[in-house]
């Protein structure tokens, strides 16, 4: 028999935000600046989980020797909900952001929070705050569940107590041009992840690691950095927040994409899981293979290479125009937006927003 699935005690605020105010903060959200009324918490204690409760969103009292705050032991996770042609919402594959979260926190040694747990709570959240999921063309609403150590002890050790919250808020496009090619940062100097390490784990520290490299990409006037592996220097592993899809030219007229493997120091993301079951429905051979900068640049060079893109859910599909290192730059055929990487944004988009046969069980009603 399954376990029993905590119960979450509702606490609505008394004092929400207007309509007017929220009518108003929803015209043009950006992205992660806007939160809804209210959020998710429970206490790990005790060896259980416990406590969880819907309540004003709202800050957080930390003591000084929470453990996090020294040893960064945090994982989080991001997924969105989307307003469907009747008016009610849909969340995408939020099953598999409960067990990547229950993977991160096993790789963090945390205690790993029961996936109905998950689920429930974005469920109570986004029923709660369903008037804050946006009603404009590809808004939705984010969702960011996170967890951390909140046990007061400056020992190195998997802490004994965890904090779950999980909050929202609502979103335009991750990137203020749209869907306008981005240029990347070609890092070789620096890595993300090493092998062994935590770059399949979607925790904080990782994010950290990729910001004096997004830095050097912003002072070279690039959008993202993208990584190469830690070892070789020379396989392309993901962009900061985003993986990354290559599309080539078959040579009889066709399109074969390919896409790095799961190593471990790249994140598994749920759209690159998803774009490679639509690249096949589209009628795509798509590979899981290792992609070196020497082929990204000759392939370009050669023509061969057609379309690159980027993935993920806070930027969904996003084309990659240039691609700049120190060694040079180079463009990606004529630098703007190809046919694949938009038909395959399109497709996404349309099952997301329930305008296309959802063939796949990816939409969860809410
Ligand atoms: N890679 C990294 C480092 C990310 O932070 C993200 C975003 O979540 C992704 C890839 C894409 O993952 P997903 O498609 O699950 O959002
Ligand atoms: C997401 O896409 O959910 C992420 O966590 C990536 C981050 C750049 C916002």
């Amino acid at each position: 028999t399954a376990a029993p699935t905590l119960s979450i005690s509702l606490h609505p605020s008394a004092t929400p935000v207007s309509v007017e105010r929220r009518a108003e903060l929803l015209l043009d959200p950006g992205f992660g600046r806007v939160f809804t009324d209210h959020m998710v918490t429970a206490q790990y204690a005790d060896g259980g989980w416990r406590d969880a409760q819907l309540r004003p969103y709202g800050p957080l009292s930390l003591e000084p020797a929470t453990a996090v705050m020294h040893y960064a032991q945090e994982i989080f996770e991001g997924l969105k909900a989307y307003r469907q042609p009747d008016g009610g919402t849909a969340l995408f594959r939020p099953d598999r952001n409960a067990a990547r979260f229950r993977y991160s926190a096993q790789r963090l040694a945390m205690a790993p929070l029961p996936e109905q747990l998950f689920l429930d709570s974005v469920r109570v959240l986004v029923e709660q705050d369903r008037a804050w999921v946006p009603t404009f063309p590809e808004g939705s609403l984010y969702l960011r569940p996170f967890m951390f150590a909140n046990e007061q002890f400056l020992g190195v050790r998997p802490a004994l107590q965890y904090f779950y919250g999980l909050i929202a808020s609502p979103v335009g496009a991750y990137f203020p041009r749209g869907v306008k090619p981005v240029n990347l940062w070609l890092s070789t100097d620096r890595v993300r992840a090493v092998p062994g390490g935590t770059g399949d784990a979607k925790t904080g520290g990782n994010y950290a690691a990729s910001l004096m490299a997004q830095a050097e990409a912003t002072e070279a006037g690039c959008d993202q950095v993208v990584f190469v592996d830690a070892v070789e220097r020379r396989w392309v592993e993901e962009l900061g927040g985003m993986n990354i899809f290559f599309v080539f030219d078959d040579g009889a007229g066709g399109r074969r994409l390919a896409t790095p493997p799961l190593t471990g120091s790249l994140l598994a993301g749920i759209t690159r899981d998803s774009l490679l079951t639509l690249a096949a429905d589209h009628g795509h051979p798509v590979e899981e293979r290792p992609v070196s900068v020497e082929e990204w640049r000759g392939s370009a060079a050669d023509g061969s290479l057609v379309e690159v893109f980027a993935c993920g859910t806070a930027a969904v599909i996003t084309p990659i125009g240039r691609v700049r290192s120190r060694d040079g730059e180079f463009v990606i055929a004529d630098g703007e937006a190809g046919p694949v990487t938009m038909a395959l944004r399109q497709a996404l988009l349309d099952i997301q927003y329930g305008k296309a046969p959802d063939k796949h069980n990816w939409m969860h009603r809410v």
